[in-house]
């Protein structure tokens, strides 16, 4: 039986079986940052193949690209980051706490996505009126005026001559907001060089960073996480029937190869749309660590706003040619975009299990789906004995030329089982003596 599962809980189980560790814990931890351990980087490396199985090597449209963390410094102002991509922040005068004013409003039932500055005010000031505005750590009415922060990363390349502050917008480079971008940058080197013809996709999976102005909820929200995304250049009179087909195959992905039950997922319809999309929805997860369901996939219609700002900006035209029907446009995308080390805490979530052992004793069994397992088999010698040692050994040395395999010899065979029941291992092996007459 499952206890409630907290953040708390997932948080250090990840830690103490080496999935997740704060990043920079020896200096008191950096916000917003993790660091991935073996079992981490297993799981996650098996996440992503799973995605590139599926999204890549069983379909014949859509090629690959790794395009680099920084471009120049115009393709965030040519995408609307610079100007728009930004968060509403509010501070409690009293306990000096920071929250999204969007997630204040959203409490009084006010959808504040994409709301300008002044009406994000205009609303807070309401509720402080009304007396019912709060903070939501010490419950302090005292709270400063929202203000509204970029979420890009700034930084410098090259031989620093200044300070960052003194940068002017040509010589600040951005560490990127989106993968994606990185792809547009690329649509005519693909086009030339990859004999594409639309509709077609490109992906990548890459890191992508965020100051994000509040990031207290694990691997769910950091300010450096890993992106998988696909964008799919069509035209535009077949975009409505390619967005429903996408929603499908995306949603299936989630029930037949991540293993989670079509109960725990959910979709959500955006009304209210960033700067560059036509429509938009999310896949969420039913995040028992979180208390709900939460965004895990963003599926969406960006029209040609991106290759068209790009066009415009650099002069470079990219235009698509359709042979076929003998018209000259700019391709319109369709793009599905996931969290990757979202997903990991999504899997981590739906297979962490607390079994009741009576006498006030439990242990946790991590039910995830096999290919997922960051460990695929284990092998222990029934005792401490040289030759069960010896073989067991042999044997486990031979497994892993083909799969991810551990070794144990600490012992207790029932320790050694629960160590890996822990991390989620299919297959445990145990040589005893019987083994022993056994050829491998
Ligand atoms: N290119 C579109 C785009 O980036 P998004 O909705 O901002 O859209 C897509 O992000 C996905 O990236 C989200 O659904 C989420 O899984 C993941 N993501 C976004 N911000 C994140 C963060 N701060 N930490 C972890 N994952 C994040």
């Amino acid at each position: 039986m499952n206890k409630k599962l907290t953040l708390d809980t997932i948080t250090s189980f990840a830690k103490r079986r080496g999935f997740v560790y704060p990043s920079s814990e020896i200096y008191g931890g950096l916000a917003g940052i993790y660091d991935y351990g073996h079992y981490g980087i297993l799981l996650k490396n098996n996440i992503q193949a799973a995605w590139w199985k599926s999204m890549v090597f069983e379909r014949d449209d859509i090629v690959a690209l790794d395009s680099a963390i920084f471009t120049h410094p115009l393709t965030w102002k040519a995408s609307g980051h610079v100007d728009s991509f930004n968060e509403a922040l509010i501070d409690c005068k009293s306990c000096k706490q920071r929250m999204r004013a969007d997630h204040l409003l959203e409490k009084f039932g006010i959808n504040a996505d994409f709301m300008p500055l002044d009406q994000i005010n205009l609303e807070l000031n309401k509720l402080r009126e009304t007396g019912e505005l709060k903070c939501q750590f010490c419950g302090n009415k005292d709270l400063t005026e929202a203000r509204q922060i970029n979420q890009l990363i700034r930084t410098n390349l090259g031989t620093p001559t200044k300070e960052l502050k003194d940068l002017t917008p040509e010589e600040i480079v951005y560490a990127r907001g989106e993968t994606c971008q990185g792809i547009y940058l690329n649509f005519k080197n693909i086009t030339d060089t990859m004999r594409v013809k639309l509709p077609f996709g490109i992906c990548q999976v890459g890191k992508a960073f965020r100051n994000e102005v509040i990031a207290r909820q694990f691997i769910f929200r950091t300010r450096e996480f890993e992106q998988m995304e696909m964008q799919y250049f069509l035209d535009p009179e077949i975009m409505n029937e390619k967005y429903e087909e996408w929603k499908q195959v995306r949603w299936n992905w989630y029930i037949n190869e991540l293993g989670i039950p079509e109960e725990k997922i959910s979709w959500k319809k955006h009304d209210k749309l960033a700067h560059y999309a036509s429509a938009a929805f999310d896949i969420q997860y039913d995040y028992s660590c979180l208390g709900g369901f939460s965004e895990v996939e963003g599926i969406h219609q960006r029209g040609n706003w991106d290759l068209s700002q790009h066009s415009k900006v650099s002069g470079v035209n990219l235009e698509y040619f359709d042979q076929k029907n003998n018209k000259k446009f700019i391709p319109h995308i369709m793009e599905t975009s996931v969290g990757l080390t979202r997903l990991v805490l999504m899997v981590l979530d739906n297979a962490y299990t607390e079994e009741d052992l009576g006498e006030g004793k439990s242990r946790v069994v991590l039910k995830i789906k096999p290919s997922l397992a960051p460990i695929k088999v284990a092998v222990f010698p029934l005792q401490r004995d040289d030759k069960l040692r010896e073989s067991a050994y042999n044997l486990y040395r031979g497994l892993k030329t083909k799969f991810t395999a551990e070794f144990d010899d600490s012992g207790n065979i029932g320790k050694m089982y629960r160590r890996q029941d822990e991390i989620g291992t299919p297959f445990c092996v145990t040589v005893d003596y019987q083994s022993l007459e056994t050829t491998w």
